[in-house]
């Protein structure tokens, strides 16, 4: 029953998150190898799975946990990483043959590096897995020796096996971490190592108890409040009603703690945990916690004001392609665990809700508890509340991304105001680069970074450097968290959104917001086009935000496709003529902002491509399609043209025969204008520009259903009579453009529409007569409908053909093309 219920829920929460989440969509995407964002990518060879990394405080040195080696790369100038120094720190061959013999693969029998973590000033702390058998070791920094000096046992320090998750953090030269402490994997340890000061190393009591099956995920320490905070994701106990149901947590330890004298003695004396909940009112709960990172407030702000922002998945099936970010406030944190406890029955192992309010606040940092609150401590570790993503409630929902690493980073935008930009990795290799704003999250980018799927991979900001590293077993790549330059004009560059960038007037170029640069334009919140680019450069914009004009040769009957170049996924486009809108019965418009029609003289003519985004319209490019010259080849057979191309269409991949041909002044202004004109004042524009009435009549095409039925024009009638009015004035206006119109076009057109009729029901009433006399012969001739059966004759299947356009559902481009056909037989009659 219970599980029922949840499956509705899923259900109704799947449907919300259709209609709630479009608006999730990249604004740019850039595919491995894209000239805006280059990656830079570290490999060399012998060096694998290059997974653990380490930023030194100054920004200019990587370290990397490798497999069997531990490396410093030099990072100090963008787009560069080299090898610096490189230690071997592969297994003892007798540790190899030991893992081999316990059944484990040899791929798994190396030293994995996982743990690297700065000790002091001179020295860090790197573990291994060491082929199933954990090992330590203190290097230097700079010279990297030290490695075959003093090895220690990295049992709990460590996991053995490599594709196990595990958390380590040093603070004041102490190790704390989270991991599992046996071959098996069955013994989940929080710990402390390298206690100095004299104090003792520390450990959880009953580790197994107090964990159930624990992923670790992250861990953090917070000076304030002079505590380290584990994350992970453990089975929910107590969830008596139902079984293995995962539960995010976030768990505590005191910096401070030194363990119980005669109880709890070199254990944690200020363990405690609680449910962390990334779920939105009574949804389903997103309840596997894959990745949290730590965001300060900005300075001068109370601590506990810090943020975590954490990615989360799902453990029902309904919703396992979706993923989740939910922020959790430090404030909120300490109220919890400040709260009452669960109390644990340590034989049955079940949680029992406490009567009154709990005698302790266990999760206190005392020196010294007394011995009655100590026995409360060993069996009250588990908040009765839980720590809910407060006030915004889920942050982000994607439906089709599973979010695996996240990093987050405040900065500052041009007007002074501060944004959250959150970098999430997805599962299928791409950073999304996000911004939080008032009215929810903004993709701005998405980037593919590696293209296979990584069962171990990291990321780290480095925001000195301004760059996000990704470390994964094809290697490590660093990508610059933006890249203004590739935004080519002010409404690209303000439409994107992106805090890092602004528009420099002077420059003319879209530049990295910092500290010394002023006036910039950039709206993050808005993206108002209008409001911060004009009125000053309205003048003044590049020649780019003109678009280009192109030719396109085809021949009649000819399949012709358009294509737009398109850079932002979030932009309506659809295409005009001018002075006519596009009728759905001739014209095929995909939502990947393509358009598809069949040349006849009718469609013969310039088509312009305009897209719409956030209330502001440019155009993108003017084709005009012009009849080839060559001898018309009557068996028409739609030819896709010979990779013969020149022009860019969209990107690059559909190369078809179009040529750029030079701007003419007309045009120029003519774009210009239309390109800065804002929906509401298109229709003033376009009635000093040669009377295209399309852009307000023409609802934007629904990209579900690229061929609606657009509603004809108020005030004029596309009538052949109109369109030719029309393209004689755009012709005048272009005679540089030598459009190569058939002579005899105007006469054509002018029958054309009688003429498809009546060829078209000619050919019905043949057909049916045709059909009848078959029936009828078949009738007489019962042995050979036998025979028809069996063997179809070429003829048979050839005739069978020819009938399907007239009674089956064609695609539109197949109808038209069989009514060109028919209408260049029956011409001669
Ligand atoms: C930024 O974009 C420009 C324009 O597309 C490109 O030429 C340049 O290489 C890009 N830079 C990086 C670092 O990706
Ligand atoms: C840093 O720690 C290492 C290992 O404990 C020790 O040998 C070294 O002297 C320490 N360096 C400083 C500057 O304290
Ligand atoms: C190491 O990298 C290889 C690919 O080179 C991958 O198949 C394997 O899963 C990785 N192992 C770990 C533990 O990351
Ligand atoms: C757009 O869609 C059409 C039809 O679905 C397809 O033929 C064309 O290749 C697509 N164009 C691009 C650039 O993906």
């Amino acid at each position: 029953m219970a599980l029922m219920a949840l499956e509705w829920r899923v259900m109704v929460l799947l449907g919300l998150l259709d209609t709630c989440q479009a608006l999730l969509i990249p604004r740019t995407t850039f595919p491995i190898g894209s000239q805006g964002r280059s990656l830079t990518h570290f490999t060399s060879s012998g060096i694998k799975n290059t997974t653990t990394l380490l930023l030194s405080d100054d920004g200019t040195t990587l370290y990397v946990g490798a497999r069997d080696y531990v490396l410093s790369l030099d990072v100090s100038q963008p787009g560069v990483m080299e090898i610096k120094h490189k230690v071997d720190w592969s297994p003892k061959t007798s540790d190899h043959e030991v893992c081999r013999s316990k059944g484990k693969s040899e791929m798994d029998c190396h030293n994995f590096v996982r743990v690297l973590q700065f000790l002091n000033t001179t020295h860090m702390y790197a573990c291994g897995t060491n082929a199933f058998n954990p090992q330590c070791s203190y290097m230097n920094i700079e010279s990297f020796t030290g490695s075959s000096v003093s090895k220690e046992d990295g049992r709990g320090r460590c996991p053995f096996n490599p594709h196990q998750r595990s958390t380590a953090i040093a603070v004041g030269g102490e190790l704390y971490t989270s991991t599992v402490e046996s071959f098996l994997g069955d013994k989940p340890a929080i710990s402390r190592f390298l206690s100095g000061r004299g104090r003792k190393d520390l450990k959880l009591e009953n580790g197994h108890i107090s964990l159930n099956d624990p992923t670790f995920v992250s861990s953090s320490f917070i000076p304030s409040e002079g505590k380290v905070y584990y994350f992970f994701r453990e089975t929910g106990k107590e969830y008596t009603f139902i079984n293995d149901y995962t539960v995010s947590r976030i768990a505590q330890v005191c910096t401070s703690d030194v363990g119980g004298e005669l109880l709890l003695q070199k254990h944690w004396t200020t363990f405690v945990k609680a449910q962390l909940r990334c779920q939105a009112g009574s949804d389903l709960p997103f309840n596997n916690i894959q990745d949290i990172v730590t965001l300060p407030p900005p300075e001068g702000n109370n601590p506990d004001d810090t943020i975590f922002y954490g990615v989360f998945s799902s453990q029902w099936p309904l919703a396992s392609g979706q993923s989740a970010v939910c922020m959790f406030r430090l404030r909120d944190i300490k109220n919890v665990f400040a709260g009452n406890y669960y109390e644990l029955n340590r034989d049955t192992q079940q949680w029992r809700t406490p009567q009154y309010p709990s005698k302790f606040s266990p999760g206190e940092c005392e020196l010294r508890k007394p011995a009655d609150k100590l026995m409360f401590v060993k069996d009250n570790f588990l908040a009765v509340d839980s720590v809910g993503p407060g006030d915004p409630g889920l942050l982000l929902v994607s439906p089709d991304q599973l979010y695996s690493r996240i990093a987050a980073q405040r900065t500052r935008a041009a007007n002074g105001r501060d944004f959250t930009v959150l970098f999430l990795l997805t599962e299928s290799g791409f950073l999304h680069k996000t911004v939080l704003l008032a009215k929810g999250p903004h993709i701005i980018e998405e980037i593919l970074v590696f293209t296979q799927p990584q069962s171990v991979k990291n990321m780290l900001l480095s925001i000195t450097k301004g760059v996000v590293f990704v470390g994964s077993s094809e290697g490590i790549f660093q990508v610059p968290v933006s890249n203004c330059s590739f935004y080519s004009n002010c409404a690209e560059c303000v439409l994107a959104r992106d805090p890092f960038c602004g528009w420099d007037h002077d420059q003319a170029a879209c530049v990295e917001v910092s500290a010394a640069s002023s006036g910039l334009a950039q709206d993050v919140e808005e993206g108002n086009v209008m409001e911060v680019c004009k009125p000053s450069q309205r003048s003044s914009l590049p020649h780019t935000m003109r678009s280009p004009v192109a030719e396109k040769y085809v021949q009649l009957n000819e399949v012709v496709r358009l294509e737009c170049p398109q850079a932002s996924r979030q932009a309506a486009v659809r295409w005009e003529r001018p002075g006519s809108i596009l009728p759905g019965h001739l014209y095929l418009q995909p939502a990947n902002g393509s358009l598809s029609f069949l040349a006849s003289p009718l469609t013969l003519g310039t088509y312009r491509c305009i897209a719409e985004e956030n209330g502001y319209i440019q155009t993108l490019v003017d084709i005009i399609v012009v009849q080839r010259a060559l001898p018309r080849s009557v068996s028409s057979t739609p030819t896709h043209s010979q990779p013969r191309a020149d022009m860019v269409t969209s990107q690059g991949t559909q190369r078809e025969e179009v040529t750029e041909v030079g701007m003419e002044a007309d045009w120029e202004d003519e774009t210009e204008m239309e390109a800065e004109v804002r929906r509401d004042d298109v229709r003033e524009v376009q009635a000093a520009t040669m009377r295209e009435e399309v852009t307000k009549q023409v609802p934007v095409s629904d990209p579900t259903n690229g061929q609606e039925e657009l509603p004809a024009p108020q005030e004029e009638d596309v009538t052949p009579t109109v369109v030719r009015e029309t393209s004689s004035a755009w012709k005048e206006g272009m005679t540089f453009n030598q459009v190569k119109e058939p002579l005899s076009s105007n006469n054509v057109r002018s029958y054309y529409s009688e003429l498809v009729a009546v060829s078209f029901l000619l050919v019905v009433t043949l057909c049916m007569l045709v059909a009848g006399g078959v029936y009828v012969w078949q009738q007489q001739n019962p042995s050979q409908k036998i025979q028809q059966g069996l063997s179809k004759t070429d003829e048979e299947i050839a005739s069978s053909q020819e009938e399907d356009p007239l009674s089956a559902n064609l695609p539109q481009d197949d109808m038209l093309k069989e009514k060109e056909q028919e209408k260049s037989a029956k011409q001669p009659i």
